[in-house]
């Protein structure tokens, strides 16, 4: 499909460069760090998206040296960056202006000589005073690294007129309560405009556009309630497991939080919430706290009969989840997730939500499809159409990111037949030129002080209401069961039985 005015994107956006800032990075040295964020960071340098006067001072336990630091960043630039070569220059040019020191997350008395060394960077660099602080450390050191930066007097900008803002990775909090808990640290030395919570999805090209699609158009949101919508299914699928990396933290966290509480709720908040007045920031976020206060999960008995638990053993040459390193030999925690929600409002009382999550499937896949409802009677409802299928609309988010319309046609022919067809919306066909990493979009959003991809404190809220209850009542009853699933597959057999009756199937696009 080609894009119907070639060239005018370019013309008329502005690209908006970052302001002059120092970035002070807690957990420099972590997998994160060394795969998104300094990559993302290169890549905004080298679209000259980020100003030169930007220092980016790393902070963690490691007992090396900035020069070590700079090297490994720069060999998983490397390694990370596919067929594009890096552009050495750029990256040497930004690399020296990462410094790294070593600092304790809980050690308030280290926090003095790290705001004096940020002071430094500021009047050598000329950042103005601006500041980004970026808590990417293991998720327990969150709380210790916000307390620790106040008592040190860094959450205050460092000239007048500066901006002093906190970036907070995922997990946020465990559960309801220690969400609220870390909310409240924040807050004492934050305000909510400056806190900038991660939901890396947000960042995703095709999630931005979900807004776009039903709000810039004329044809798509009119559809999208209880009159027209049968259910909704939203599939995050990883053919990755561990990794051998990602057990100890995967184990005390499993699929509904991991992925359910952040990610896929905010997925099916983008698909449903109500129109805001505008994209500014915070009418698209009241939107979205209003549409998932009103999320009804699973409570008591109904949690058994509306959600699935899996986890993953041996197949397709991969070992049993419980042979991971740092998983328990004995764990219960899942690895795949399945459940069944209600939305209690006028436009979507009624309509099924079901959110499906796993790892070790069959493929990496993520996708949103709305399955509509099939006319009951009509002219064409007698017609020789065995091949009928209700009409969807599928938001694919990997692989081949875009956008299809699935409905039925008529087969040419003298017979009346009808068969389902796609009218498809590709991106990469669409458009020239990659999407950027939701990393990029995110880190100068942050830079540029701009919250509308960013998770509220209300919000992450309102969507532990939503797990917490499930979670609990998976620990006080061990129901439903957790199924072992081959790696591989797609999943346990019983996820099927969620959808309603013996003939429907999860779609898979
Ligand atoms: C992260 C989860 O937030 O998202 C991971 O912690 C998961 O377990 C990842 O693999 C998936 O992100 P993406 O962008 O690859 O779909």
């Amino acid at each position: 499909m080609a894009q119907l005015t070639p060239g005018l994107d370019a013309a008329v956006a502005e690209p908006p460069k970052s302001p002059p800032c120092v970035i002070v990075l807690f957990g420099i040295t972590g997998d994160l760090a060394a795969r998104k964020i300094v990559p993302a960071l290169y890549n905004l340098a080298r679209q000259g998206l980020l100003d030169e006067r930007t220092a980016v001072l790393g902070v963690g336990r490691r007992e090396i040296t900035s020069e070590q630091l700079r090297q490994r960043l720069g060999e998983a630039l490397r390694a990370g960056s596919g067929k594009r070569p890096v552009d050495e220059k750029v990256w040497s040019d930004l690399s020296e202006r990462i410094e790294y020191v070593i600092a304790h997350a809980d050690r308030a008395d280290q926090y003095d000589e790290l705001a004096e060394r940020v002071a430094e960077l500021d009047a050598d660099i000329g950042a103005g005073g601006n500041r980004l602080h970026y808590v990417a450390t293991s998720p327990e050191a969150f709380d210790a690294v916000v307390e620790n930066i106040g008592q040190a007097g860094m959450h205050r900008p460092g000239a007048e007129g500066a901006f002093a803002r906190l970036v907070v990775e995922k997990p946020f909090g465990s559960d309801l309560s220690s969400a609220q808990a870390l909310n409240a640290t924040i807050a004492e030395r934050f305000d909510e405009r400056d806190v900038f919570r991660i939901d890396h999805y947000l960042g995703k090209e095709t999630v931005q556009n979900i807004l776009v699609l039903r709000f810039a158009n004329a044809v798509f949101d009119p559809l999208l309630n209880n009159r027209f919508v049968e259910r909704v299914e939203i599939t995050t699928a990883e053919g990755e497991g561990m990794e051998g990396r990602r057990g100890r933290y995967y184990d005390r966290t499993g699929a509904l939080r991991d992925m359910v509480q952040n990610h896929m709720l905010q997925l099916l908040a983008l698909v449903t919430m109500e129109r805001p007045e505008c994209i500014g920031c915070e009418p698209v976020r009241d939107r979205k706290v209003e549409l998932l206060r009103a999320v009804r999960p699973p409570t008591g008995q109904d949690v058994a009969a509306r959600t699935v638990r899996g986890q993953y053993e041996a197949g397709d040459g991969a070992c049993d989840y419980r042979e991971e390193e740092g998983v328990a030999p004995d764990s219960q925690t899942e690895t795949y997730a399945a459940v069944r929600l209600g939305i209690d409002n006028d436009r979507w009382r009624g309509v099924g939500f079901y959110l499906r999550t796993g790892k070790r499937l069959a493929r990496k896949a993520a996708h949103i499809v709305v399955v509509f409802r099939r006319e009951a009677s009509g002219p064409f409802t007698d017609e020789a159409c065995d091949l009928r299928s209700p009409n969807r609309l599928v938001i694919r988010l990997y692989p081949d990111e875009g956008i299809s319309l699935v409905f039925d046609a008529k087969v040419p022919g003298m017979r009346p037949l009808l068969r389902p067809v796609r009218m498809d919306f590709p991106y990469e066909a669409a458009f020239d030129g990659g999407s950027p990493e939701a990393y990029e979009h995110l880190l100068l959003d942050a830079l540029r002080g701009e919250p509308l991809s960013f998770i509220r404190s209300d919000e992450v809220e309102a969507a532990w209401r939503i797990i917490d209850p499930i979670k609990i009542q998976w620990n006080k009853t061990g129901l439903p069961t957790l199924n072992r699933y081959a790696s591989g597959s797609w999943g346990p057999a019983e996820s099927d039985g969620l959808l309603g009756d013996a003939y429907t199937h999860w779609q898979s696009p």
